[in-house]
């Protein structure tokens, strides 16, 4: 085993040693835990990472900061679920929740505290129980959960109260339809009533109770803890619990030994209820007289009776007479002290009960020589193989004629009155402690209450600001809508433009494309705007290439360079029409002549030219040359 060394005594030393690390680096007390399991879990933690004892662990813990994580996560056995061990739950419901219910006002609070509520599944279980009894309005308006664990990890993992499908498979599906919502591929407890659960981190041995709670339920956490410890965590539940409020607990887990603090409603499921009243009480009521003592007048008894009224007293006693032997014992005396009737006339101080418990020769004296009781409280004696018990020893001297005749020595058990006084004493200790406990609860309450206090003076600030934030948004808002809406008109209008636009262009390029002639049409810098099919089919160059060309520049078998100053007279507005015959080369290196026709573009709205129309038709070589203004 790797995590255990050889010598148990060093074993102990060195388990020690890590136990006062965690309490004293990380506040985690391991002393409360029953040795046997903890012991089990360290070794398993030690051997998964393979360290050899427990001072290594300790530098192991040191140097990897995660590594007390993973050890909580083994420690604290997180196991839990939904609807666990589905016995105790269908009782809450239907028998004691009405009995809670019944002690309170209709619209009174009632508080619950599920204390080792791990991944959150017990808290969430008791809020569905709690919402069926009372319906979801009502458990909405009167029900806290406190819920709390020491292991922060878990108590995280119930605060997104997220889970699988695996995880709710015991949860009844009318439950699951109405408690959770889907999200993905969780189940999601609702937040309406998610926010009726508090989680918190609590330690049972160490932190105050909640207080003032009517429903504790701490289920299979006890079982780890040894019986000092569960008595102490008992002891707080007793103080938490309000008068008639309920505990449950583990399947595997009793009370047994803390009776007198809780009382079984229900055995079988581990519900108990709190009790009230100190029981000590019942114990302090004197015992019953003996009827002879009550029935037999004074003086009219028989020495018979006298003697037997005597030694039935139900306190030890005996008489001594004036020559200092054992005059008469009671029955009672004779069991306590182990005389005899053959020590009846013996010298007192041959026997033992001269000495012990208490030195009585001194004080049979004083009793004689003051003719006043003796009374010696609280002497201790323990019989051979009893218990510890205490006595008040009242020594009277008895008279006879007003003379000392004799010596009554009685001894009156007090001590179950003892021990109540112990318990009483005890008590106000845990008063005192619980009562500090409530002061400190009280004080943190405070703390926190400042701090929530703060915090909503802080949320209260945000949301405002959020508010103003939304209200500038929401213009914003409405103002991108406005413009959106002008530009879908805007948009539509040139849509429509671009509709009769593109018509007219098709139109026009039908009109050039069904003239039989080549045509170019120019802008002011002479630049081709137009060039139609025939254009391309006579001179061999496509529209792409010619437009945008300066038209003098263009590589036509057409000398442009004549039709240079018709051109510039028709954009002067010197010349309304030009017509020339050249000779020039079509695409297919043919000689022809090409009849040209100029003409200045102008428009309904003005006479000024915005551009020039060339139009261009081939003609057979016919070997004339020539141009002339038309
Ligand atoms: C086995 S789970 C029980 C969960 C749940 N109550 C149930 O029955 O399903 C035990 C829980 O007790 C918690 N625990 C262990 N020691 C604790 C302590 N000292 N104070 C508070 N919780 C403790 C563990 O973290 C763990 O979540």
């Amino acid at each position: 085993m790797p995590a255990a060394p050889d010598d148990p005594g060093n074993e102990n030393h060195e388990l020690a040693a890590l136990l006062d690390y965690l309490q004293r680096a990380r506040g985690l007390d391991l002393g409360g835990y029953k040795r046997a399991g903890l012991l089990r879990r360290l070794t398993k933690r030690l051997r998964a990472i393979g360290v050899d004892g427990y001072v290594a662990y300790v530098e192991y813990l040191e140097s990897h900061p995660t590594e007390y994580a993973r050890l909580l996560d083994t420690l604290l056995i997180n196991v839990t679920a939904f609807f666990r061990d589905d016995l105790p739950w269908e009782f809450v419901r239907a028998e004691l929740l009405p009995r809670l219910l019944a002690q309170k006002e209709a619209t009174e609070t009632i508080r619950v505290w599920c204390a080792g509520c791990a991944t959150g599944e017990e808290a969430y279980t008791l809020a569905i129980v709690l919402a069926e009894a009372l319906g979801e309005e009502a458990y909405r308006e009167r029900v806290k959960i406190y819920a709390t664990d020491l292991d922060e990890a878990a108590l995280a993992q119930a605060r997104l109260a997220a889970y699988t499908d695996d995880d709710v498979a015991d949860v009844p599906a009318e439950f699951v339809e109405r408690y959770f919502e889907r999200r993905g591929d969780q189940h999601v407890f609702r937040k309406d009533l998610r926010r009726t659960v508090i989680f918190g981190r609590n330690d049972l041995m160490q932190d105050a109770p909640i207080s003032r709670v009517d429903l504790i339920a701490c289920r299979n956490t006890l079982m780890y803890f040894d019986a000092p410890t569960q008595a102490r965590v008992l002891a707080r539940f007793h103080f938490a619990l309000v008068d008639g409020g309920f505990l449950l607990l583990g399947r595997a887990e009793t009370i047994q030994a803390h009776g007198n603090l809780f009382a079984a409603v229900d055995l079988r499921r581990r519900v108990f209820t709190k009790v009230t009243g100190l029981p000590a009480r019942e114990r302090l009521r004197p015992p019953a007289r003996p009827p002879a003592a009550r029935g037999a007048a004074a003086g009219s008894v028989g020495d018979a009776l006298r003697a037997g009224a005597f030694d039935a007293g139900v306190v030890a006693q005996f008489v001594v007479d004036q020559g200092g032997r054992l005059a008469m014992v009671n029955a009672r005396a004779r069991g306590l002290f182990k005389l005899g009737t053959a020590d009846v006339g013996r010298p007192l101080q041959d026997l033992e009960v001269s000495y012990r418990p208490y030195e009585l020769r001194s004080v049979i004296e004083q009793a004689h020589v003051e003719r006043e009781p003796v009374v010696r409280d609280g002497v201790p004696w323990r019989a051979p193989g009893g218990d510890q018990r205490w006595f008040d020893i009242v020594i009277a001297p008895l008279f006879d004629d007003g003379v000392v005749a004799g010596t009554s020595v009685a001894f009156v058990d007090v001590t179950e009155m003892r021990q109540a006084q112990q318990q009483l004493e005890d008590s106000q200790a845990e008063l005192e402690t619980a009562y500090q406990e409530l002061q400190s609860t009280n004080e943190e309450l405070e703390t926190t209450n400042e701090e929530l206090h703060s915090t909503v003076e802080e949320l209260e600030t945000t949301n405002e600001e959020l508010q103003s934030t939304n209200e500038e948004l929401e213009t914003m808002n409405e103002e991108l809508q406005s413009t959106n809406e002008e530009l879908q008109t805007i948009n539509d209008e040139l849509r429509l433009r671009s509709d009769e636009l593109n018509q007219a262009n098709a139109f026009l390029e039908s009109v050039f494309t069904s003239l039989r002639s080549g045509v170019a049409v120019l802008d002011r810098e002479l630049r081709v705007l137009v060039w139609n099919r025939q254009a391309e089919d006579l001179w061999g160059v496509r529209a792409e290439e010619a437009e945008h060309a300066h038209f003098l520049t263009l590589d036509i078998g057409l000398p442009v360079g004549r039709l240079t100053q018709p051109l510039r007279a028709c954009l002067a507005g010197d010349l309304a029409a030009h017509e020339a015959q050249l000779p020039a080369t079509n695409r297919r290196g043919r000689a022809i002549v090409c009849h040209t026709r100029v003409f200045p573009l102008v428009s309904r709205a003005s006479d000024a030219p915005q551009g020039v129309l060339v139009i261009m038709e081939e003609r057979p070589a016919a070997g004339g040359d020539g141009a002339a203004p038309a």
